[in-house]
């Protein structure tokens, strides 16, 4: 039985080439919205307990290998991943959509080491920011933008209250250019604030802010655990995981 940790588009995208190969796996997801998109076949949903939670979870499943396709900024995921998986010898692959640092016009970004920075940035820099870094940083961005009127873009109703000046957006991508130009436009936007998420899905923002001369602060990523196997490649994952799991591991 191969684990899947997903709750990314990539992720979805690996449980279906796992399912067309046949692949005995179960996907599993946080929890963390309301609706989630299913990926196909077999789904557990919530956490596991920590570390020792995701052992006994694997014993019980008799998982022989775990893929940990959670997104970039699911550190915690990602820590207990590595350490229940070395605790037992249980093969790990992480499989991380590239970053965005790559792009043509990263140079011109305002890079941030985290949330907090990413807040302290924007107050210099913007009036009417855009904020699409998810529900649960926000908290970092209501005190040192309460006087700024900000666009905040969420899948879910976020649980505390945000300041008057704000304005809430609840969607989910993926998002199209034309209508990230819109939204931008509409809001008057000087500045845009995003994790280096990567992919293509959420890309179009990067691209309307460059369109209208919007500034960018981009969140780095969390330094990925060491000693990982790592690829960028779904179909590279799929590989994996049933050469794996047809040899029996
Ligand atoms: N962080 C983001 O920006 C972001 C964006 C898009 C999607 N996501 C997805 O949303 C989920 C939660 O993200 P997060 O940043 O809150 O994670 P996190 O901080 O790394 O995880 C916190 C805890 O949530 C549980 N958890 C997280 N992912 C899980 C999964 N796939 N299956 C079962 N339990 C999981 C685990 O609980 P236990 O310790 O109890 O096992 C984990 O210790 C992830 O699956 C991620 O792929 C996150």
């Amino acid at each position: 039985m191969i684990l899947l940790l997903g709750g990314t588009a990539e992720a979805r995208s690996l449980a279906e080439r796992l399912e067309a190969a046949g692949a005995n796996f179960t996907s599993s997801l946080a929890g963390r919205v309301a609706q989630p998109r299913l990926p196909v076949g077999e789904t557990r949903i919530g956490g596991f307990g920590g570390v020792e939670g995701l052992r006994a979870h694997i014993r019980e499943n008799k998982v022989t290998a775990v893929i940990d396709a959670t997104h970039p900024f699911a550190e915690g995921m990602s820590a207990n991943a590595l350490a229940a998986c070395r605790a037992d010898g249980v093969p790990l692959l992480r499989l991380e959509r590239p970053g965005w640092g790559d792009a043509p016009d990263a140079a011109g970004w305002h890079w941030v080491d985290d949330h907090a920075g990413a807040a302290a940035t924007v107050a210099r820099l913007g009036q009417r920011p855009f904020l699409t870094v998810g529900r649960q940083p926000i908290g970092e961005f209501t005190g040192p933008l309460a006087d700024r009127a900000c666009l905040v873009r969420v899948v879910d109703p976020p649980d505390q209250q945000f300041p008057e000046a704000w304005s809430l957006l609840l969607s989910r991508g993926p998002y199209a250019l034309d209508s990230e130009l819109a939204l931008m436009r509409e809001h008057g936007a000087d500045v845009l604030v995003t994790k280096d998420s990567g992919g293509t899905w959420t890309w179009p923002k990067m691209a309307a802010a460059a369109e209208l001369g919007v500034s960018v602060v981009v969140v780095r990523r969390p330094r990925a655990p060491r000693h990982l196997e790592i690829t960028g490649d779904v179909d590279a994952a799929a590989d994996w995981a049933v050469r794996g799991w047809a040899a029996g591991r």
